[in-house]
Order: structure tokens, then sequence, then C-alpha cells
């Protein structure tokens, strides 16, 4: 079976909210007995989480060192390590490993190489040894919608100024709130169309990562966003795939007992609590917020009167004391939780007591919320999880803060939003459709016949020439 399912090489960018989505479709496929190379730098390589068993002998890790760009710290090997202006130079870096990626495919090869748009020379590189190439997306279909084709991605003809950024496209046939903010327009208009300290801009690696692909796989599916996954095949002119959502697994869940003293008092704290009555706060490994956003999401969850878990990183150079208003921890204490540092996110999750979640809205996140039926409360930040939020909103499982004209969050527009998702009656039918979603979400026959699929794919590629349908 191994040998019929081949070998392929996964080639993520470096960033958790990249690696840990390569590392899942790694374990569908792996799992199905085919055999995996993932390669990153040493660090990441370290981080990420442990393999299971059963599939260690089919998924080989392999480090590749991260080359030295001057301006960029030392051990800096994520954009998890860094701020995000310097993110361009772990981009400069990274593109430095195209030699030795290059003398790994002269020792093994294999037949398929599945890789992120930011590595948009791999298609050239693989090309080299007679080795096809893949770009999955960790965005949603609907984020790949909304930036378009390869052609307008180059040349950005149509959408000539930021504010062509925060309406739907016209390529889109049907009506569709998926924009970006007017306050976010005018960054990712700079980050789409004008190079960085790499020498070329986010539009161009996803334009020429469209062009040379072989074909194209999304972490996506037709339950949710059937109308956005049917489009790409016809803006790119290439097979795309969807490859399920790619669930969380709950076997694989934390076992708690590896961590019980630390988190024993937070989950007593949870059984305490009435069903779907908690809302979890979290903004990610990658969220940075800034000292005034912390109040105002602080003095939100206190207004709110509700419940609330919120995790959150450890300040960088800031006492914890002076991260929050002040008194903020004495006036909720016994009504919430604050947690810093890694959480055990699953199992908080899938706790009765949670009720629903305020996030950044990553593509990963909310897929993790809808497995376990919770609404969200958006409070995107940056990337493509102001998509997202249009996306959720769209599909009524969703409400996203108001912002300000600057992009600033009032305590206000939290509590408010909070409440409605949480307790308010008139949103009631937000609670159900969320509740509704776990039947796609969580369906894990579903999701497993789109790895299935794929495969079934990847065997006819092998024996085809040219292969033009799915
Ligand atoms: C882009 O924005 C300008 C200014 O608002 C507008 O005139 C133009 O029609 C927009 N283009 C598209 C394709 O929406």
């Amino acid at each position: 079976m191994a040998t019929k399912h081949g070998h392929v090489i996964m080639f993520p960018w470096l960033a958790f909210g990249h690696m840990l989505p390569f590392l899942e479709l790694s374990k569908n496929l792996a799992a199905k007995g085919v055999r995996i190379s993932f390669v990153s730098t040493p660090r990441n390589i370290q981080r990420l989480p442990p393999i299971p068993p059963n599939l260690a002998d089919r998924i080989k890790l392999i480090e590749i060192p991260l080359p030295s760009v001057d301006v960029l710290p030392e051990n800096s090997e994520a954009t998890i390590d860094l701020p995000l202006e310097q993110i361009q130079y772990l981009k400069k870096a990274y593109d430095g490993m195209q030699g030795a990626f290059e003398r790994l495919l002269q020792q093994v090869s294999p037949d398929l190489i599945l890789f992120d748009f930011i590595a948009y020379w791999i298609p050239e590189t693989a090309a080299k040894f007679g080795v096809p190439s893949a770009f999955f997306s960790v965005f949603s279909a609907a984020t790949l919608t909304f930036l378009g084709s390869p052609v307008e991605l180059r040349s950005s003809s149509r959408r000539t100024r930021p504010e062509n950024l925060t309406v739907a496209p016209d390529w889109v046939p049907f009506p569709s709130h998926v924009a970006f903010r007017p306050d976010q327009a005018a960054q990712i208009f700079q980050n789409l169309n004008f190079p960085d300290k790499t020498g070329v801009s986010s539009g161009y690696r996803l334009a020429t990562t469209l062009e040379c692909c072989n074909f194209v796989l999304v972490r996506s599916c037709e339950e949710f966003e059937g109308e956005y996954v049917n489009i790409l095949q016809e803006l790119y002119q290439k097979p795309v795939f969807p490859v399920g959502l790619l669930p969380p697994n709950p076997v694989e869940m934390t076992s708690l007992s590896a961590c019980k003293s630390k988190w024993s008092d937070t989950f007593s704290w949870l059984d305490k609590q009435a069903p779907k009555s908690v809302v979890f706060v979290g903004f990610g490994s990658e969220g940075k917020l800034t000292t005034d956003q912390v109040h105002e999401l602080a003095f939100g969850l206190e207004f709110s009167a509700l419940p609330f878990i919120w995790t959150l990183r450890k300040p960088e150079g800031i006492a914890i004391a002076d991260l929050f208003p002040w008194g903020f921890e004495d006036r909720t204490t016994g009504r919430g939780m604050v947690c810093f540092g890694w959480a055990p996110q699953q199992d908080i999750l899938a706790h009765p007591a949670i009720g629903g979640c305020l996030f950044h809205s990553g593509w990963g996140s909310i897929i993790e919320s809808l497995y376990y039926g919770h609404p969200l409360i958006l409070l995107p930040m940056m990337a493509d999880q102001g998509l997202n939020a249009r996306l959720l909103v769209e599909k009524g499982t969703g409400f996203e803060v108001e912002r300000n004209e600057d992009g600033s969050f009032t305590r206000e527009a939290v509590a408010k939003s909070l409440r409605l998702v949480m307790v308010d009656q008139k949103e009631e039918s937000l609670r159900l459709k969320a509740d509704q979603m776990r039947t796609i979400f969580a369906n894990h026959d579903l999701h497993e016949d789109y790895i299935n699929r794929f495969i079934q794919y990847l065997d006819n590629y092998k024996s085809m020439e040219h292969p033009m349908s799915i």
C-alpha cells in the first residue's frame, strides 16, 4: 500500500498557522499509506506536536537550517518569534532555503511536493527534477476567491485602489460580504501589490504559485463553502481539490494528566459552571495585542457580566499587573479565569460549560470552534482573518465586533457583542446555526472521504501524462 500511494514532500511556510495544518494533512495522508517527508527548520521541527506512534514510520521530519539574514534575531525561525514588521526578513531567509531544497531533491525523488505560496519558487525547482508540485492553501476557499486569479493578482488591473478591497470583487457571481474592513484595506493593498524587503510582493508570490503549480488543494469542503470552492477552478484554470476541513482529532487530545497540576483548577472551575454559559477568549499563538486592546477586551468582558476563560500570550517587557486595567482580576475573581502561555485549547472547547468563543477568526480556530458547535464573537486582527469573519457572518454563525473608523474597538462594542452571541434572545438563531454546523465540521466520515478522493486522484495522477480533470 505504501508504495502504491507514493511519497509526498510537505514544505509549509514558517508559521504555526501553516505548519500545523500541513502536519494535520500529513497525518491524514500517512494514515492511508502515503509516505511523508515534512520539511522545516530545526527549531520548528522541535516545536511541532508529537507524531502519533502508529504513523511515526511513515512521517519523516527533515530539517533544513534557516540561512542567516543579518537583521533576523538568532533563533527566530517562525513568525511567532518576530514582530510583524520583521516577518519580511523571515521570508528572505526562507527564500534562501531554495538551494538546500534542491539538494534534498537530488537525494529523494518524491511523487509530489505540497507547498505554501510563500515558496513560489518551488514549482520551478520541482520541475527540474520532473516532480509535480501542488499549492496547499491553509486559507478558506472564500479567502482565495476574494484574492482572485493569478492575472488579477499580478496586475491589479481591476482593483487599482485600496478601497476596491472593501467590496466583493465582480468575479463572485452571487451576493457576498467577504471583503476587508476599510481600516485594513491600505495595509493589505500594500502587501499584495508592493515588493517588501525580499524584492517581491505577496500578490506576486501567490500569482506565481497559482500559475506554475500543477494543481491546488484547499482546506475546505463543499458542504460549508461550496459556492466559493466552485469558483476557484475557473479562476485558476486548473484542478482545485478541497481536502476537507482537517477537523481536530479528539483521540489525540491532550492527556490532561500530563499537565494536571497546572490546569486542574481551571477544569474544576469549568465543571461548576452552567452548560454553555462560559465564553472562551483566545487570540492564537500569533496574536500580539497592544495594551490598549487588552484593556478594552478586559473591560468588555467585565461589562458583559459573563463567565469567561481568557488565554493569552505572556506579554514581553511588561509586568502582568500592568497588562490589565487596575483591579480587573479582583473584580472578576470567581467569574473569570485568565491563563498565560500554552493552553489545552481542545479540551477547553470540548467542555460542556463553553457556550461561545471570542476569537481572532483564523481559519484553524474557526474550524475548532464550529467542530464543537460554538458560535463566534469575531475580532479579526490581520491577514485573512478579516475575510473569514465576514464569511462566518454570512453563514449566520458569528458576529463581528464593531470597529471605529481607525480600526480600534471599544469595551462597549465588545460587551454588546458578547451578550448578543452568548445570551441575547434576539440571536438565538445564531447559536442554533452554530450548533448545526457540527453536522459538517465534526463529521469525520465526510472529511475522510475528501482525503480518500484526493489519494485516488494522486494514484491516477502518477499514471497520467497530462491530467486535466479531477
Ligand atoms: C475602485 O475604486 C474606485 C474609487 O472608489 C472606483 O471608481 C472603481 O470603480 C473601483 N473599481 C472596481 C473594479 O470596483
